[in-house]
């Protein structure tokens, strides 16, 4: 029988999630202060997140467990299917083995719960009352109120304006679970109401909903902030995808020669390729890693490594990571999770250690290989994920064209069941690509913090 489904029992469920920090072959650099340019220290992070997010921020264990009660409600979707595609493989007709974990099938749809769970959970432990947010596609703005549906939390959504307008259900979605939602840029921070003074047709970016979510956390004790990727401890959360996919792997007795996956702040990608990381960091396998961007929102492939801020109103520290500066504003294209100026760092800081090569492609690809990917597998991907989709089709595509039968494994990060605007706008014509110039990129950049390291 030619399996198509590979799936794990509730029992067979990571119960750790791993820290690829702990076998790096060099530190991270230093997160720094923005007032003094100097290390920051756990203390400075308290007023935006409880204790034990700060410790696997900073943590250098490698192995972490996921605590009872995370459990519990990871497994209500967990562990997720991995998928051989073969109908895919046939349409394309190459010697290629493509799989596919499939973290759509979470109530959010998407592999954002992975974290907001956990997330909701510290802060419920450590007696916080409100969380506070914001959000591209509204994928994580929905994971996050599911999240404090499920921990008696209040959370509040600061929705990117272009996603707000475009996604009208997803909005509805978050407000079913009980979640205020405000269209960013707003009037309800100075954040906000300093854009719209510049900006007044603002269609906002996840930088400047950064900035409003995190300057209404630091006033109020009772309210802590959460972020949706990028962060250590986000990425670290994310890594069920890799442990599950290894083991899923080993049930059908292969092992990737390439993985593929989509990035925005870098949380997906690094929660499949981590686990299988570690084997190519011992010298044990040649994986060849790939992360997928769009070309409208470059990072990887032209932004720099350097220390920049978080957000738009530089309320967060300075990270080192690969940035576009925290003034690009990105058009506002159909992947509105993928419309952030900078990278996770420690993808960033593995990206710069020469372990994953990066890729840029523009909508209309990625739409069209996400047809052919429904069409063939049945699942409609996220606009995110038919990055992932598009990366992948091309790797089996040059395996096709090299006569190489390579193994190849994506993660298709959520489903595109709130995006069918999007769809409808690329099958009407109606979509464009954006590319970026030299100088529009360059003059992104010359707005970057000077920082004396
Ligand atoms: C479906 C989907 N994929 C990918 C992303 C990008 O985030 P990350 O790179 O952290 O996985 C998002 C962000 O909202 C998303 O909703």
């Amino acid at each position: 029988m030619d399996t198509i489904k590979y799936t794990l029992t509730e029992d067979q469920m990571p119960e750790f999630w791993y820290n690829i920090q702990a076998d790096l072959p060099a530190p991270m650099p230093p997160v720094l202060h923005p007032g003094t340019g100097q290390p920051i220290t756990p203390k400075d992070l308290e007023p935006l997140f409880p204790t034990q997010l700060i410790e696997q921020e900073v943590s250098q264990q490698r192995w972490i467990e996921i605590p009872d009660q995370v459990q519990s409600i990871y497994r209500q979707w967990r562990p997720t299917p991995l998928y051989r595609a073969r109908r895919l493989e046939k349409a394309l007709d190459t010697p290629a083995k493509i799989y596919y974990k499939y973290e759509g099938v979470s109530p959010a749809g998407s592999h954002k719960p992975n974290t907001a769970i956990p997330q909701a959970y510290y802060n419920k432990i450590a007696g916080v009352k409100r969380l506070i947010t914001e959000t591209g596609a509204g994928q994580w703005g929905s994971s996050l109120s599911l999240a404090g549906a499920f921990f008696g939390l209040e959370v509040v959504v600061y929705m990117v304006k272009v996603s707000y307008h475009q996604k009208p259900y997803r909005r509805a979605f978050m407000e079913s679970y009980g979640a205020r939602v405000i269209a960013s840029p707003s009037n309800e921070t100075e954040a906000g109401r300093n854009i719209l003074k510049q900006y007044p047709d603002s269609n906002g970016s996840l930088g400047i909903a950064i900035s409003e979510a995190v300057e209404v956390a630091v006033q109020d004790e009772q309210t802590k902030y959460a972020l949706g990727s990028v962060l250590n401890h986000v990425l670290l959360h994310q890594t069920v995808i890799g442990i599950e996919a290894l083991a899923q792997l080993e049930m059908a007795g292969d092992y990737p020669d390439i993985i593929v996956g989509c990035t925005g702040g870098g949380s997906n990608f690094a929660g499949i390729a981590f686990p299988f990381m570690s084997a190519k960091l011992k010298g044990d396998r040649d994986i060849k890693f790939v992360a997928v961007e769009p070309a409208a929102c470059p990072t990887l492939t032209k932004g720099k490594y350097t220390y920049d801020f978080g957000d738009t109103a530089h309320l967060t520290p300075l990270v080192k990571m690969h940035t576009l500066g925290s003034s690009f504003v990105p058009q506002g294209f159909h992947a509105g999770g993928l419309r952030y100026h900078g990278m996770a760092p420690l993808l960033s800081h593995v990206v710069d250690l020469g372990l994953i090569s990066a890729k840029a492609y523009g909508q209309l690809d990625c739409f069209a290989a996400g047809l052919t990917f429904a069409r063939a597998e049945g699942i409609l991907p996220a606009p995110e994920a038919n990055h992932a989709v598009k990366g992948a089709i091309d790797e089996a595509l040059r395996c096709k064209e090299e006569g190489a039968s390579k193994t190849i494994l994506f993660n298709l990060c959520g489903h595109g069941h709130f995006d069918m605007q999007a769809y409808m706008d690329y099958q009407a014509g109606l979509l464009r690509d954006t590319e970026y110039s030299s100088d529009e990129i360059a003059m992104a950049l010359a707005g970057l913090p000077v920082i004396s390291q």
